[in-house]
């Protein structure tokens, strides 16, 4: 797994408070927990604060929402470090987390790294110096079926290989759409790649 560092002090900012439409957003997300249950907000919230702050919390945000839940600082602490959704500290533009597990591992994830790491001039937990990409490992992302496959942002990209990511970075950087989910185009989601195989008739 990647590192869990939190950014160094000349990275973290003074302030932090919700913007006006996360205002709205913090107000809905809190009135679906039961009065008195409001610290369960924790999770979205501070999903919230990250999505507003670039893709990563700093400290002043977590105390923030903490406040906002009346939670202790050290448990929204607890729990934005050891979730790796939340990311502690600035990332590229483009987070690229790659699945190393073992279904991912045998079906090629170790020639992704390689393909990753050798077209970004990066290894894990760096960023491109031009503040693109961060490439990360990451545990089962739940998509074994489609192995081997990367998470860069919020979506999934599966069945790939080595040459297919090598396209789909160069076509995020340029900013051309690129197809998510499968890159196999035989396969449909998650359906065998080769069609049908049982229930094939009523
Ligand atoms: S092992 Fe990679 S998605 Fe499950």
């Amino acid at each position: 797994m990647s590192k869990r560092m939190f950014a160094s002090t000349q990275f973290q900012p003074k302030e932090f408070v919700f913007n006006r439409e996360n205002k709205f957003e913090e107000e809905r997300i809190i009135a679906k927990y039961p009065i008195g249950c409001q610290a369960s907000a924790l999770l979205p919230l501070l999903d919230l604060a990250q999505r507003q702050h670039g893709g990563w919390l700093p400290k002043i945000a977590i105390r923030y929402v903490a406040g906002l839940l009346d939670v202790s600082e050290v448990r929204a602490f607890e729990v934005a470090s050891f979730y790796t959704m939340f990311n502690l500290s600035p990332r590229g533009k483009f987070l690229v987390q790659l699945c190393r597990t073992t279904p991912c591992w045998l079906r090629g994830s170790d020639e992704l790294r390689e393909a990753c790491a050798g077209h970004l001039g990066i290894k894990f937990d760096e960023t491109t110096s031009d503040g693109v990409f961060t490439l990360v490992e990451v545990e089962c992302l739940g998509a074994c079926v489609n192995a081997p496959m990367i998470q860069i942002n919020d979506d999934y990209y599966e069945d790939l290989d080595p040459k297919r990511i090598v396209e789909l970075l160069d076509s995020l950087k340029a900013g051309v759409s690129v197809n998510i989910g499968s890159q196999n185009p035989c396969r449909r989601f998650s359906e065998s790649a080769a069609g049908l195989t049982t229930l094939t008739d009523t």
